[in-house]
């Protein structure tokens, strides 16, 4: 792992998952008096400081963050445990955020609930494929096909591409508006706040100070 070039300027680098968690993250380090202000202004840049703190926030891809911080071209991130889960890097799980939440579930047409564990090779569509095959293969013993998709994955089994889907189900809509159903709930997911082993070692009491702050108020 290499160490950065901002940290070695004195900044702690935090990566954003852009979207919905960027902007709850934001309120969260408003809350415990991180200048987010610029990043708040609608723009394009993908980088932003805050001098009085010494600390660069970067916006990257959601499934980006946690190569960002393996690398050490952040000292920590803020992601959901679905990214963590699929992309299974060796990170340091810090906090459990609670906002985010939402729950990783095979879904499909109800009437595949009594069939689900006795068709031959299932094929499940997904934008995860290591957390499906973990949860049939691993840990239920089942042989299944994957069908990756980048999403839209409901779609998979309304157009006879899958038998069902291994994905995210938040309020449960695009479930219920494309007649489909929860079949089994595989894990509950929520963002969390990750770090790497060299920023524990190089700057420890930074953030730990970050994680306190946040501890309190999550
Ligand atoms: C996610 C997920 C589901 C949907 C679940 O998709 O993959 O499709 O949200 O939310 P709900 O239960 O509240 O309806 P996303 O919006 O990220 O779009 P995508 O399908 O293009 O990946």
């Amino acid at each position: 792992m290499t160490n950065n070039n901002y940290t070695d300027e004195g900044y702690l680098t935090i990566a954003l998952a852009k979207g919905r968690l960027a902007e709850i993250s934001m309120d969260l380090f408003i809350k415990i008096g991180l200048d987010c202000a610029e990043m708040k202004e609608k723009t394009r840049k993908l980088i932003f400081t805050d001098e009085k703190n010494k600390i660069k926030f970067i916006l990257v891809k959601a499934t980006d963050v946690p190569t960002y911080v393996e690398y050490g071209a952040a000292d920590i991130g803020i992601v959901g445990k679905d990214t963590l889960l699929e992309d299974g890097k060796n990170l340091y799980e810090m906090i459990d955020l609670h906002f985010g939440k939402c729950k990783m579930a095979v879904a499909g047409p109800k009437d595949m609930k009594d069939k689900l564990d006795s068709i031959n090779n299932l094929r499940v569509a997904t934008k995860y494929p290591n957390i499906a095959l973990d949860y049939f293969q691993r840990q239920k013993g089942r042989t299944i096909e994957i069908i990756k998709l980048n999403g839209s994955v409901e779609l998979a089994p309304l157009v006879g591409l899958s038998d069902v889907i291994v994905d995210i189900v938040e309020s449960g809509m695009t479930l219920k508006e494309n007649g489909l159903d929860v079949l089994e709930d595989i894990c509950e997911l929520s963002a969390r706040f990750v770090t790497n082993k060299v920023s524990m070692k190089l700057h420890p009491e930074r953030v730990m100070d970050i994680v306190k702050k946040l501890k309190e108020i999550v």
